[in-house]
């Protein structure tokens, strides 16, 4: 559910219009709600309420990557979510945003010593490790700067998400975590650096899955992982389940798995583990947040279907290029008429298609469109490709706007570069 309504013939974020702000910030623009954020925060936290996570209940750590503005990382603290972060970069952004260090898990399979020891120095609650190499890295620098890592090992549990191929991380050919079979070893190994406190277990597969099965299949290998740890004579404190519930973005499709039953799945398959479970969701908590707002430029004529083009383009949204992801495209102020159209932007590449033969709400050149369901993995993913600036964000809250990202302008990114000397 979110927050972005037709009001009187014109949407609306909240109680904002979309031309409002399309006229005051110009376009293309990224437009974020407050109450939807806020809204899957606290519905995921409920879907947890029965999942049995000790005293503490389980912790949520919000997977910055999918959408790290410092108004949306802001929001999710004052809920009193954690942070997933994979990189420092990411680290500083959720501290600054106001996010208890206590809460913040370090992910990631090429962690630096440099961002091992900023996260040391900020006393982060945990380190999720993916190999061997990386779990020596981390003893030496925690022992240089006389201080112990509280550490997990992600596992790959070779589970096939059921996803797009470029965002399942569970298979054994996955760059990801370590291999099921090797994790008896990993853990030995750990237990006798001096800089590591092993205390944990961590899985993620993938992303935008709409099936239950595969989550509870990596589990419940997890579960029985555990078992043997403990067997093994270590103490497993804590299991971070990931992130990766997917969301509905094309109305066409059935919907995906609901927060309550992926908790009601994780209460079943976790019962009897006695650890405190932790969480990584990203595109759950921000994705039906955001649109992206675009103008339509001009029209043009097609072989079969009419090209609308629009000044947003793959470099500000490259889902659809990378992903042959769908995003619902609907008119700010519908003309009441539907048509069939190519969406494409102005970029030189033929990639820079957003929709072919879409049946959707007719536009004509001036009006404005609404790339829907682009909280997630849409503005942070953006470039500069064909010198274009960086898209600028606004959040909105009931009645009020604010840009929570200015457009980045085109002399400052000309700015950024510089001749040799043999050019000057
Ligand atoms: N935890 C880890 C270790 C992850 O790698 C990810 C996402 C998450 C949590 C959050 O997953 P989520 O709940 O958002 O599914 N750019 C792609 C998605 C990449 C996901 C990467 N990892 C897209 O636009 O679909």
């Amino acid at each position: 559910m979110d927050h972005f309504q037709l009001r009187d013939g014109v949407m609306h974020a909240e109680d904002v219009p979309l031309t409002l702000i399309a006229e005051a910030v110009g376009t293309p623009v990224y437009v974020y709600s407050t109450a939807t954020i806020v809204r899957h925060a606290r519905v995921f936290r409920e879907a947890l309420a029965k999942v049995s996570s000790g005293p503490d209940g389980p912790l949520i750590c919000y997977a910055v990557k999918a959408n790290p503005n410092a108004a949306v990382l802001a929001t999710l603290a004052r809920e009193g979510l954690g942070a997933d972060v994979v990189s420092g970069g990411e680290l500083l952004r959720a501290i600054r945003a106001g996010m208890d260090p206590a809460k913040i898990v370090f992910s990631g399979v090429g962690k630096t010593a440099d961002e091992m020891a900023l996260a040391l120095k900020h006393e982060i609650g945990q380190f999720n490790l993916e190999s061997e190499p990386e779990a020596e890295m981390l003893s030496e620098v925690a022992q240089a700067l006389g201080v112990t890592a509280p550490v997990a090992f992600r596992i790959n549990p070779d589970v096939d998400a059921g996803t797009h191929a470029k965002i399942s991380t569970g298979k054994s050919e996955n760059k990801f975590g370590i291999a099921y079979h090797r994790a008896g070893h990993a853990y030995a190994r750990a237990r006798e650096l001096p800089g590591l406190s092993v205390r944990g277990v961590a899985v993620h597969i993938g992303s935008q899955l709409t099936d239950l099965a595969p989550l509870e299949t990596a589990f419940t290998k997890i579960g029985e992982l555990i078992a043997h740890l403990r067997a093994a004579g270590h103490d497993i404190v804590t299991a971070d389940l990931g992130g990766g519930l997917g969301v509905p973005y094309d109305p066409a499709l059935p919907l995906p798995p609901s927060p309550a039953a992926y908790g009601e799945m994780v209460a079943r398959v976790t019962a009897d583990w006695g650890v405190r479970l932790m969480f990584e969701p990203g595109r759950l908590i921000v994705a039906n947040a955001g649109a992206l707002i675009s103008r339509v430029i001009r029209v043009k004529e097609g072989a079969s279907d009419p090209f609308v083009i629009v000044d947003a383009a793959m470099n500000d949204l490259m889902r659809p290029a990378l992903y042959d992801a769908w995003h619902d495209i609907r008119a700010i102020v519908p003309r009441q008429k539907s048509f069939s159209a190519n969406v494409v932007g102005p970029v030189c590449e033929s990639g820079d298609t957003f929709a072919t033969g879409r049946s959707m709400d007719a536009v004509e050149a001036g009006d404005l469109v609404g790339f829907m369901t682009a909280g997630a993995y849409a503005a942070t993913m953006a470039s500069t490709y064909n010198s274009r600036p960086l898209t600028a964000e606004v959040m909105v809250d009931g009645n009020n706007m604010a840009v929570v990202r200015e457009r980045l302008p085109i002399e400052a990114l000309i700015a950024a570069d510089s001749l040799p000397p043999w050019l000057e």
